[in-house]
């Protein structure tokens, strides 16, 4: 098909020398497989698009394909034996369709980096399935990878901590896991260690409204943190380690995984005496308010100048991404970074970039914040240190007792029906999240995160376990050839399949129907390029739910396994099916969602 396109390419730089031959992918199969816009070349010589069309259309051949004008554009139509072929081959054979070998690119991803005594809410669901999507692609098209997590596990919040611990806690709890009185809507099983540091942290916050004072006891204790106090170390060292397991449960309930969990905030800590006499030296620094340190960005458009130490000399989050930005470069020698961090922070990251561009061009265009809109609540915002959050638990589990209500009805006999519950109600919320343009904000309400109908994870999941009964009542070993080779986990991006041979011919796939199905296959590679280039799963997700609607449009339309079909039509069809199924396990794995066999 490529080869197709190609000759298209060429044919047209040939016939219109000069002109910048930029081929798009049509809206629908029958208007062909490629398209060329006449309009900039008609415009250069003068002529109408139209009819330029028509003139290019009835000059041009490319054999194997018909060139079709309609209107302005020209379109390349393969013929649908080739464009079977093409897409059965690309599909059947060990090479992972539309992957890329190595392009030498280091890629850093950079997400979820939750805060640790906090609980993942719903709103930390973005960072990190939106991060763990990039993280699958880049790494599907051949970049070298790593995933880090820059854990909030430093900062003044630990001195709220601390002061909550010890003016509440120490004495009649130590272990934190009893004592919920004042938790009574919270369920059972939320009734964590983490929990109880969580609600130290909100009951500081609400009594610090009326207590102006506690926030000196609160700065105090940061202080002594940072000045390496024995006692407040050792605290904040069992506060870290109470919140990395929890998050290491929802990490592996999610099914994403990370290179390193140690390079979090307090790993620069030794970085940023160092990193500050680099400021320093290189001139960046200037006297703010009261012996704070800012850097001045006026210069290049950003007015808030940006503060790299307090007056009272702590450090602060700027400075901690600075020395992470460098440390980054040394370690990884990177040739991208993404920071997927939602949309309150641009600011941050304009100014970040601006000092790392000042203190070395090295950085120049490497460093990229992928923002996300915030998820909200109708009343508002969510807010941690209020306590009005939805926890990303609760919405999982709610959607998984949905899904297996349904399942209790419809199909009680369904083996596993745990497991499936699980993978469907995930499916859903995740693939909700990634449908949603990245950058606009989201209103949470249960019905709409966790929907089963309509364009939702489950329809496209449906979809592949539909396929896979098919295969199942086929026989032979046709849903072996369904079947992954290799372990899904987060440490690879690649299912892996068998080689399957090709059906001996193409008869029973010209169909209408089983052509819109190979066209939306088609266009599978470009999907996933495209969450590369925008940093956002949105375009792979709407491409799944096209094969997955059109595989519905295949299967009412073209029987697969009926009795009159002849061999070869009863053998090309299913094969059509292994190739969809393995299109649709593959983009949903590289979204992080999983595709079970039967549902
Ligand atoms: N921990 C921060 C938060 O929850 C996000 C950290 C983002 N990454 C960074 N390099 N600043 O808001």
């Amino acid at each position: 098909m490529e080869r197709l396109k190609e000759d298209l390419r060429k044919a047209l730089a040939l016939a219109l020398p000069g002109q910048d031959i930029a081929l798009e992918r049509p809206r629908s199969g029958d208007m062909g497989d490629a398209a060329f816009p006449c309009f900039r070349a008609a415009k250069a010589m003068g002529k109408n698009p139209a009819q330029l069309a028509q003139e290019l259309a009835s000059t041009i051949r490319i054999e194997g394909a018909e060139l079709v004008a309609a209107g302005p554009y020209i379109n390349l139509k393969l013929h649908p034996e080739i464009r079977a072929k093409a897409m059965l081959e690309a599909l059947l054979g060990s090479t992972p369709y539309g992957s890329a070998s190595a392009t030498g690119e280091t890629v850093i991803v950079e997400y979820s980096s939750p805060n640790i005594a906090k609980l993942f809410t719903i709103g930390h669901l973005r960072s990190t399935m939106i991060g763990h999507a990039l993280a699958q692609v880049n790494r599907y098209l051949g970049c070298k990878l790593w995933r880090l997590n820059h854990l909030g596990d430093w900062g003044t919040q630990f001195g709220t901590l601390l002061a909550a611990y010890k003016r509440w806690a120490e004495a009649d709890n130590p272990k934190l896991d009893q004592d919920f009185s004042w938790a009574d809507e919270i369920p059972e099983k939320r009734r964590s260690p983490l929990f109880r540091l969580f609600q130290l942290y909100v009951r500081f916050h609400q009594e610090e409204e009326q207590s102006p004072e506690m926030r000196d006891e609160a700065r105090l204790w940061f202080k002594r943190l940072e000045e390496g106090d024995p006692e407040a170390r050792r605290l904040w060292k069992w506060f870290r380690d109470i919140s990395l397991a929890e998050f290491q449960r929802i990490y592996d309930r999610l099914g994403v995984g990370f290179d390193t969990l140690e390079q979090g905030e307090a790993f620069y800590e030794d970085h940023l005496k160092p990193t500050l006499a680099r400021l320093a030296s290189s001139g960046l620094l200037q006297d703010g308010d009261a012996g704070a340190k800012i850097i001045d960005l006026s210069d290049v458009g950003i007015q808030t100048p940006y503060l790299v130490q307090k007056a009272d000399g702590t450090s602060i989050y700027a400075t901690r991404d600075i020395a992470a930005a460098l440390f980054r470069q040394k370690e990884y020698d990177f040739n991208r970074c993404l920071y997927v961090v939602g949309a309150d922070q641009v600011l941050h990251f304009q100014q970040l970039f601006a000092v790392m561009n000042k203190l070395d061009p090295w950085f120049k265009g490497r460093m990229l914040h992928t923002p996300f809109g915030m998820i909200k609540l109708p009343e508002g915002k969510m807010s941690t240190r209020k306590g009005n959050v939805i926890f990303l638990e609760d919405v999982l589990d709610e959607a998984v007792q949905r899904v297996l209500a349904i399942i209790e009805e419809k199909n009680p006999e369904l083996p596993d029906k745990a497991a499936v519950a699980e993978m469907l109600g995930m499916g859903a919320v995740v693939f909700f999240d990634a449908l949603n343009d990245r950058v606009k904000s989201i209103t949470f309400t249960w019905d709409r995160v966790i929907a089963l109908d309509g364009d939702t994870g489950p329809y496209v999941q449906y979809a592949h376990a539909r396929i896979c009964s098919v295969l199942r009542k086929a026989g032979g070993d046709w849903a072996a050839k369904a079947r992954p080779q290799n372990v899904l986990d987060s440490e690879t991006s690649i299912v892996e399949y068998k080689d399957a041979s090709l059906p001996a011919s193409m008869t029973g796939l010209e169909h209408p129907s089983a052509q819109a199905l190979l066209f939306e296959l088609s266009g599978l590679p470009e999907a996933i390029c495209t969450v590369q280039r925008e940093n956002m799963a949105t375009a792979l997700a709407r491409q799944l739910l096209a094969i997955a609607k059109s595989f519905s449009g295949f299967y009412t339309n073209c029987p697969i396994l009926h009795a009159d079909n002849p061999p070869e039509v009863r053998e090309s069809r299913l094969a059509l099916c292994v190739a969809t199924a393995r299109a649709l396990r593959q983009g949903l794995f590289l979204m992080g969602i999983k595709a079970p066999e039967e549902m």
